[in-house]
């Protein structure tokens, strides 16, 4: 049931990126404005000069996160706060100023999925599947550096960004990213310095946003690939797998959603393996490739149902067990006219004797015969 949860919430992290973990509300609020009253009223004045539809560009960015982090050092001394964990100051201290979701945000994020599906026609040459031709199943180190390589790529190709934007951006927000863009990518590619603005900073948001991106391209896509269609020479499964590796960047740090973290880790852990599970599986029984009860069921499908299973397990017996529950009409309708003949040994003392059962299909029952002479029971 978790599981499922889980995997429902794959599709909406593109929203969710801008949603802290969770929505305590925040403690000790009355005790900090009362003994840090003086910080807490100079970061709300500074907080209502940011303007609410853009992200705050540098120097009042900066001027918030010193006025913030004032209020945290002073809340941090109250006895309210023993015990408690820095998120939970942060919190009560600090706005949502650095992560909550703007205009522009949207913007970015159609970008970031022009570039990442090869959806534009920029001259550069960036892709983010560009090796097209490496043979299936490699681990390709290149892929490690892909979720970075966008970052740069929003630094370097300035004008090839900014023509993808124009495409898709609403006009106010392409005219914001224009007219601010040296500033804007600065600040949501390059990371904090400290720990504890790493909490509020866009970079954090511009990451996950990434990952976000990278997530819902995965399950589109793995969505579209029939189970049926595995094997050697399918490029969108060989796709899905990259992206499922690329998106093991986005591990490295804490996920929105707890628990989504350690899943996603087991998704990416497993899925490389899993082509060529399936494609063995397949070649062994050729009859399944003619199974209806798999040709409606997705990759993603039988993939995130025998996950669990696979991590740690035998994958084969895994995805055959999978199939099984499935598809049972169809395995009995596949012995229908099989006859299982058993003769005992001559050496045995049992006298000659021979058996049979098999399924009757005019009757529609197991049949048991011994010489040739049907038993009925
Ligand atoms: C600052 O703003 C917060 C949230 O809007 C409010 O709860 C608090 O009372 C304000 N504190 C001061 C000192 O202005
Ligand atoms: C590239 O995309 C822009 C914006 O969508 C479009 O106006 C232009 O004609 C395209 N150029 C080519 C060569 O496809
Ligand atoms: C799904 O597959 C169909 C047919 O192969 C294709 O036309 C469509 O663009 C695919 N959709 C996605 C989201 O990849
Ligand atoms: C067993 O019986 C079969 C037929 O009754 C015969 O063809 C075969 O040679 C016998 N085998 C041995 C080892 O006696
Ligand atoms: C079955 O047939 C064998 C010879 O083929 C015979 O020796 C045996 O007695 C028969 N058994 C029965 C139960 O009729």
């Amino acid at each position: 049931m978790f599981k499922l949860v889980l995997i429902c919430l794959i599709p909406h992290l593109v929203n969710s990126y801008v949603h802290r973990s969770d929505d305590r509300f925040p403690i000790c609020l009355s005790e900090t404005n009362n003994a840090c009253q003086e910080e807490m009223k100079k970061k709300n004045e500074t907080l209502e000069r940011i303007y609410h539809i853009h992200h705050p560009l540098t120097d009042l960015f900066n001027i918030y996160t010193d006025q913030c982090r004032k209020v945290m050092e002073c809340a941090s001394g109250l006895e309210c706060f023993k015990g408690k964990s820095q998120s939970e100051i942060i919190e009560t201290s600090c706005d949502d100023v650095g992560t909550i979701q703007y205009s522009i945000d949207d913007c970015l994020s159609t970008i970031l999925k022009k570039i990442y599906s090869n959806d534009h026609n920029c001259t550069a040459g960036f892709s983010f599947v560009s090796e097209r031709d490496v043979p299936l199943f490699s681990i390709y180190s290149s892929f490690q550096e892909n979720l970075f390589t966008a970052d740069t790529i929003f630094k370097k190709e300035k004008q090839c960004i900014l023509n993808i934007g124009q495409g898709v951006c609403k006009t106010d927000d392409f005219n914001f990213l224009q007219n601010n863009y040296d500033e804007l990518i600065e600040l949501y590619t390059n990371s904090p310095t400290s720990d504890i603005d790493q909490w509020n900073h866009p970079s954090e948001k511009f990451y996950r946003m990434h990952c976000g991106v990278l997530h819902n391209d995965f399950v589109q896509k793995s969505e579209n690939i029939s189970i049926l269609s595995v094997n050697q020479e399918n490029a969108d499964v060989q796709k899905v797998v990259e992206i499922a590796q690329t998106a093991q960047k986005c591990h490295q740090k804490p996920v929105i959603i707890p628990g989504l973290e350690k899943y996603l880790k087991m998704v990416s852990e497993n899925i490389q393996a899993f082509p060529a599970v399936m494609i063995n599986i397949f070649e062994r029984r050729p009859r399944l490739l003619e199974y209806r009860c798999l040709s409606s069921v997705s990759w993603w499908g039988v993939f995130r149902e025998v996950v669990e299973c696979m991590n740690g397990g035998d994958a084969k017996k895994c995805v055959l067990s999978f199939i099984r529950s499935r598809c049972q009409e169809e395995i009995l309708a596949d012995f229908e006219d099989l006859a299982v003949t058993l003769t005992p040994r001559n050496e045995s003392n049992v006298p000659g004797v021979s058996f049979s059962l098999f399924k009757n299909n005019q009757r529609r029952k197991f049949v048991f015969t011994v010489n040739n002479t049907l038993i009925n029971f």
